[in-house]
């Protein structure tokens, strides 16, 4: 392979922030069709109904009542609805990246448009079709498809009659909806994600349990850790060559100062964070795991197969998010999941606040190959900035051409200098997408613009920035223009 650094290059996104098209080819509601926007200041909210019919929300991940369901109410803004409408415009999209000279689209499986409850026995033909064609049109220009199988999402009906992962019946479900993807996909797509950032749960949107309460996350996870192994073996079987990996969320930390108790959170820290890829890398639960369900006196229940399915179930690679990196100071408090961002005094943030460190990535690619000797795959990485268009729609955006050079340095080194095996970088949001942490539109990571603002307002045309020719002058250049 020619390109910069012998590594695919592209373009990453999730079906609920980019396609759209939520009551077309008889797609099923989402966890994520009950999100509403929000802002940086202004958390977003999951709407639901109780019984007596009188309607509620609460906040992105704070549980939602037991005995309510979650539902859609009127007049309110839901952007995984319309998203940027990458259903109806996959083949420019995808025309555009190819033009840049890309060769990976990682994309999301939204599970609703091929089971829209989750429970039926056939899958949704419309579906599986949409997906085809975007697949067969990247194969068209020579573009490499990488899919996502679940990204923090769920068919809102499994949430709303099994408590979502917290019933072992959703591994069942998962699995059909696996078996059907890699029946029809089989010979196209060789990159498969079975989940997404598991190490950062969002609550109700992602594990689809109600109760946000310890012994519900950690079963839930465990259900999930088997649920991910049985894809792994059923891909093996029904395509030998394909690579499965899932997607942490891996922001490198550093202990705050060099006082022995902020190395000790140090550590607690990266064992949080490492807890999900022991599991599904080496195919067991690291001894670390007992002190973990200890602290929060939690009892995992397993059955006697599960020892074994998550040996044989071990993914190929690791694939990671990392857009920032963070401290860890002995005063932290962890969370279940959700692990605290320290403030770093020597880096500069975004308007979002998050840390711009593209030594970050260096070190994150060293700590994981050194933890697992596995090949990696940056799946995520990008800047988050407000672009400010001009009268032709056209964005300067010097700074996340800067964030880029200095972060692509930077991988060039761990795989030129440090011999780490990366096996390619794909960029969030390659396209202009909508926000996850805060549901909005002008959070924007993109070479391409999309003329659409935070109430789903305006044309949805594509724009090149000044970053989509410096990108494609890196491809062509094989990375010279660093
Ligand atoms: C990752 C998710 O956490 O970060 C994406 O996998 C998300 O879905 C991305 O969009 C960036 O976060 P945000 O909140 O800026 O959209």
């Amino acid at each position: 392979m020619n390109y910069p650094f012998k590594m695919f290059w592209g373009s990453a996104s999730a079906d609920f922030q980019y396609e759209g098209g939520f009551h077309e080819g008889n797609r099923g509601l989402i966890t994520h069709d009950i999100v509403t926007d929000g802002s940086h200041e202004r958390p977003r909210r999951i709407t639901y109904q109780m019984p007596d019919g009188t309607l509620g929300s609460s906040a992105y991940r704070d549980p939602i009542p037991a005995n309510a369901i979650g539902c859609v109410h009127e007049d309110v803004y839901y952007p995984s609805h319309h998203a940027v409408d990458f259903y109806h415009h996959y083949k420019e999209d995808i025309k555009l990246l190819a033009d840049m000279g890309l060769s990976m689209m990682r994309f999301g499986i939204c599970w609703t448009r091929i089971f829209p409850t989750g429970l039926e026995e056939k899958p949704n033909e419309e579906g599986l079709q949409f997906y085809e064609n975007v697949v067969d049109e990247c194969l068209k220009y020579g573009i490499e498809p990488m899919i996502t199988i679940c990204h923090d999402e769920l068919p809102l009906y499994l949430a709303n009659t099994y408590d979502g992962w917290s019933d072992r019946i959703l591994i069942d479900c998962y699995v059909k909806l696996c078996k059907a993807l890699f029946e029809r996909f089989k010979g196209k797509v060789k990159y498969w994600l079975t989940f997404n950032e598991l190490n950062v749960l969002q609550g109700f949107s992602h594990l689809g349990t109600r109760n946000s309460d310890a012994q519900t996350t950690w079963q839930a996870i465990h259900h999930v850790f088997i649920a991910s192994a049985k894809a792994k073996i059923l891909a093996k079987e029904m395509m030998p060559d394909a690579m499965l990996g899932a997607m942490f969320a891996t922001s490198p930390a550093y202990p705050s100062t060099c006082h022995p108790d902020d190395q000790m959170a140090w550590m607690a820290q990266r064992r949080r964070l490492f807890y999900f890829s022991d599991v599904m890398l080496r195919g067991y639960y690291p001894s670390y795991a007992q002190s973990i369900w200890n602290e929060y006196d939690v009892v995992i229940k397993m059955k006697e197969e599960d020892v074994d399915i998550l040996k044989e179930g071990t993914l190929d690679f690791y694939s990671f998010s990392c857009y920032r990196s963070t401290t860890v100071d002995r005063n932290d408090k962890l969370g279940i999941i959700a692990l605290p961002f320290g403030k770093n005094p020597y880096l500069k943030s975004t308007p979002w606040g998050w840390p711009i460190d593209p030594v970050s990535i260096r070190y994150v690619l060293n700590e994981v190959y050194d933890r697992y000797q596995k090949p990696l795959f940056i799946v995520e990485n990008g800047l988050g900035e407000v672009d400010q268009p001009d009268e032709n729609h056209y964005v300067n955006d010097t700074y996340r051409i800067a964030y880029l050079n200095d972060h692509f340095l930077e991988i060039k080194k761990a795989v030129e200098i440090d011999h780490v095996e990366v096996l390619g970088y794909t960029m969030w949001g390659g396209i202009d997408l909508v926000s996850l942490s805060t549901g909005e539109m002008k959070k924007r990571y993109g070479w391409i613009y999309v003329d659409m603002d935070d109430k789903g307002n305006g044309t949805k045309n594509r724009y090149p920035k000044a970053s989509y020719y410096w990108m494609k002058e890196f491809i062509q250049s094989n990375g010279n223009n660093l």
